[in-house]
């Protein structure tokens, strides 16, 4: 099995994990909790229309903001006091990296990072692909921080070799204090504390609080059976 790090885009048929840890993939792991399906949308206006012709919740960002007459922002802490048959869900990055995967796409974050890698190890066939979702094509070190936390109950896996960007990711990993740390630190940390989400930052650095594992199919996402 050979095992991948790489930022925004997938080059994989295979199995895809994607990364948001700040905040799409936990969110939609949280909303998975409280709602069957979570369909997710690019724009605001398609996502106010699929929404209104569903009868379904509506959720999402824009520079980490609520969109006004949204039911909820990209919070998996608010989510949580929401639930319904179908969640709608526009954000600026997870949810656009989502489109165009060609593969098996599961949604990791910390807070399934064991169960997201179980479950890519028992589904892919020889490779393993995470995708830091990043920041308007950006690095940044809380996916590929997350991306290690992952790779951590991978390595367990006989047989698999390791790219060098998932090998450092796993390296700078090793640390819980200083992983934290850096979370904290990071700009879209700042970001969330300037709009007062300082707990979307807490919650989000939980580590394996959910053994579910979100699956996207055909447009939706629902809870790996
Ligand atoms: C996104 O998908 O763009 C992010 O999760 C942004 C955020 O909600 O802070």
């Amino acid at each position: 099995m050979t095992v991948s790090l790489s930022l925004e885009r997938s080059c994989s048929n295979d199995l895809v994990i994607m990364i948001d840890a700040l905040r799409a993939s936990t969110t939609i792991t949280s909303a998975l909790q409280r709602f069957n399906t979570v369909i997710p949308v690019k724009s605001i206006e398609n996502a106010v229309n699929i929404a209104g012709g569903l009868d379904a919740r509506l959720a999402g960002e824009r520079e980490g903001a609520k969109i006004d007459g949204f039911d909820v922002g990209n919070s998996p802490v608010d989510i949580l006091k929401f639930s319904g048959e179908v969640l709608v869900l526009t954000t600026t990055n997870g949810t656009r990296v989502l489109e165009g995967m060609n593969a098996k796409v599961l949604i990791g974050s910390f807070t399934n990072a064991e169960a997201v890698a179980i479950k890519a190890i028992e589904l892919a066939d020889q490779h393993i692909e995470l995708v830091m979702a990043g920041v308007k094509g950006r690095f940044v070190i809380e996916d590929f921080l997350s991306a290690g936390e992952i790779l951590s109950h991978i390595i367990h896996l006989e047989d698999q070799e390791m790219d060098e960007m998932a090998l450092a990711a796993l390296m700078a990993s090793l640390d819980k204090d200083m992983v934290d740390n850096a979370v904290k630190g990071s700009e879209s940390a700042a970001r969330l504390r300037g709009l007062g989400l300082e707990k979307d930052i807490e919650f989000s650095l939980q580590r394996d609080i959910y053994n579910t594992v979100p699956i996207y199919k055909n447009g939706v996402i629902k809870i790996l059976k």
